[in-house]
């Protein structure tokens, strides 16, 4: 094979794999820069920073956040909850969805279920990591997390803080959206007298499984409406694994070929 041959592969290998780091191939949204248009959403902000999620936030397209007044985190924040914890319960304020001010009132059935990033983690036991929105009687919209009793609920959606259809949607709610699963210290490594491997192996693959739709109907007397919620629930799952690495997908492909190319070749 001709030097220049190789010359040209080992270019092209070169700009396919820079063009995976090119903007264009990221979400094209900053959370933290949305945010710090909002002067009492600063804490809910840094929150994000320092736990890591904004990055996971800004990786990810077809995304709503529900972001939370600096007086309602510093309730949060008095809970002194350990850094896993924290970003458990801040992860379940991501739908992996996108929910805007209109969608949010045009449910069908008035209620779906969908998936958080704190479902996506693999972190939550079994289905705990969803969560339910719930449209009220006088049209207020509640957001209730799966294991807790939708009697209980007592975050509702304020107002929209910034919409990109189909991209990113940021909804204020009124308060932290927490649950027992979320808070919870995370399991089983501190654990080293585990003397049977099976119970932790299939402890951590029931939490990483999707949940089942059957699981998802609060009651049997609205089948109709727990089917929906789990098809919602199962679409959101799929758009938060694939949306990241979708848009990689070509390039990646490209370079995987072109470098197979070059080892035949060479
Ligand atoms: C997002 O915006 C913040 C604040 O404007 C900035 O500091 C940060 O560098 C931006 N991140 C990216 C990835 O552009
Ligand atoms: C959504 O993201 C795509 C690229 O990922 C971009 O082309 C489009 O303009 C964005 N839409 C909005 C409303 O920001
Ligand atoms: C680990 O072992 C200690 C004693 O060896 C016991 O007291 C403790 O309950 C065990 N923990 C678990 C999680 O099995």
């Amino acid at each position: 094979m001709p030097r220049a041959g190789v010359v040209v592969h080992v270019l092209l290998l070169f700009v396919a794999l820079t063009a995976c780091a090119w903007p264009a191939c990221r979400a094209t949204h900053n959370i933290t820069a949305i945010l710090a248009e909002h002067r009492d959403l600063v804490e809910f902000n840094r929150q994000l920073t320092a736990t890591g999620l904004a990055d996971d936030i800004d990786g990810r397209n077809t995304i709503t956040v529900l972001a939370v007044d600096d007086a309602h985190m510093a309730q949060l924040k008095a809970k002194g909850l350990p850094r896993d914890a924290l970003r458990h319960v801040l992860s379940l304020h991501v739908l992996v969805d996108y929910y805007d001010d209109a969608k949010l009132h045009r449910l069908p059935g008035g209620s779906t279920v969908v998936s958080t990033l704190f479902q996506a983690s693999g972190d939550a036991p079994g289905s705990e990591g969803m969560v339910k929105i719930v449209v009220r009687r006088g049209g207020r919209v509640a957001f209730v997390p799966q294991d807790v009793d939708d009697a209980r609920a007592n975050v509702f959606y304020v107002k929209s803080v910034h919409e990109a259809p189909y991209n990113i949607s940021v909804l204020q709610v009124s308060a932290v959206i927490t649950s027992p699963a979320a808070e919870a210290p995370s399991a089983p490594e501190s654990k080293p007298n585990t003397t049977d491997p099976m119970s932790k192996h299939g402890s951590h693959a029931g939490a990483s499984t999707a949940p089942s739709p059957a699981g998802q109907g609060s009651s049997e007397a609205d089948t109709a409406k727990g089917k929906q919620a789990g098809d919602g629930g199962d679409r959101g799952n799929k758009n938060g694994a694939s949306s990241g690495a979708a848009q990689c997908g070509l390039p990646f492909a490209l370079a995987f070929l072109m470098a197979a190319f070059l080892v035949v070749n060479w």
